[in-house]
């Protein structure tokens, strides 16, 4: 499914002059450019340095760069996923100087006509958003899920010694309780799945179905129905996925492999998708992704866990109490939004 712009782009002269604005497709050579607008985005938190190279080659995706006498001022990406039923947009940006004068909304529509030019089947235009969605938008967009952001940060060597002596007071609970009562049932670790167990789980049984928010799955920000070309498309990445109970699941997970971002040296990024409404479930899930991580991770990590808004409160209370890592904001969220493609 490669998107061929040329055509489109030409097709469009009116949009472009009446907006003052050309449209290009991104290549490697505007890195440096789209870099430049992009010093304070997402709190330093920007996945686009990370993924840029990779979006470059991907088939199913084009991004779209707005210029303003020759200069780059924003960007837009559009991925085709569920089968080509929907246009995931992301990475939208605009240069600082650039905000507020309506230039989002054009490059939005250009991309929309561009793709629905090219995919005349395509039925949906989702984004996920982190800011707060007022009236104005929900007249454009229903809403699909939202989940509550918990964004920490914290020395990957001071969890990691923190996360042995909680492991030490577990040994310890544990062997005195086996010793004082033989019939205390002791709990399963979560499970971590391979392969052919996510495919198995999400796609032959109906067992997500009361695990997902509103059946989708959220990875890093992308929004997708669990369908095969989606499932194909999320094992060829780096994430860890995991379970409570692969036969009965109540809270499962993903989790990227940590990222470099901007907002400093030597700062890595870990994002955690969680799903399910159990705490307990959630912390176990949590920790054990830490303990993966942070063996092998130095310097510092931005964790930014996505959860259910109702269990933000008590987990943001565990991570500054238990784990003792530094809470960077109060309670934001992220929320699916779709609008048709008409
Ligand atoms: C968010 C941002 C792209 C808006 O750009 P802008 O040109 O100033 O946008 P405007 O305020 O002029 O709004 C224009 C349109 O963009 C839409 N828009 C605003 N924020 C948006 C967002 N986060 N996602 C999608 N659309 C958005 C508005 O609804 C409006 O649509 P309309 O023309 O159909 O009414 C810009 O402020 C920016 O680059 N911020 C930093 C990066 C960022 O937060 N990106 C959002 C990722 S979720």
């Amino acid at each position: 499914m490669k998107i061929d712009t040329s055509l489109t782009l030409r097709q469009l002269p009116e949009t472009m002059s009446q907006a003052d604005l050309q449209f290009t497709v991104a290549t490697e050579e505007d890195f440096d450019d789209i870099m430049a607008m992009s010093q304070d985005i997402y709190g330093g938190l920007d996945y686009l340095p990370t993924r840029y190279t990779s979006w470059l080659q991907d088939t199913n995706r084009i991004v779209i760069l707005a210029r303003k006498e020759d200069k780059v001022i924003a960007l837009e990406s559009v991925c085709m996923i569920d089968d080509g039923e929907t246009m995931l947009v992301e990475g939208l940006r605009v240069a600082p100087q650039e905000r507020g004068k309506g230039v989002a909304g054009v490059l939005l529509r250009f991309c929309s006509e561009l793709v629905k030019s090219k995919y005349p089947e395509v039925k949906v235009c989702r984004l996920t958003r982190d800011d707060r969605l007022g009236p104005k938008d929900f007249e454009k967009y229903r809403l699909i899920t939202k989940q509550g952001i918990l964004l920490v940060r914290f020395k990957a060597e001071d969890v990691k010694s923190q996360l042995s002596v909680l492991n030490k007071g577990k040994e310890i609970q544990s062997s005195s309780s086996t010793s004082s009562s033989s019939s205390s049932s002791s709990k399963c670790p979560p499970v971590r799945l391979d392969h052919t167990a996510v495919h198995q789980l999400y796609l032959t049984t109906d067992l997500m179905q009361g695990v997902l928010p509103n059946l989708t799955i959220i990875q890093d920000w992308q929004p997708f129905k669990p369908v095969p070309t989606t499932m194909a498309t999320l094992l060829k990445k780096d994430i860890d996925w995991m379970v409570d109970d692969v036969s009965k699941p109540a809270v499962a997970s993903l989790c990227t492999f940590p990222y470099r971002v901007p907002v400093g040296k030597d700062w890595y990024y870990l994002n955690i998708d969680m799903y399910g409404k159990d705490l307990d479930l959630v912390k176990e899930q949590f920790l054990c992704h830490l303990e993966r991580h942070t063996d092998t991770l130095e310097g510092h990590v931005m964790c930014q866990m996505f959860l259910d808004p109702l269990l933000w409160k008590p987990m943001a209370e565990y991570c500054q109490n238990t784990l003792s890592v530094e809470l960077v904001k109060e309670y934001t969220e992220q929320c699916v939004v779709e609008s048709d493609v008409i």
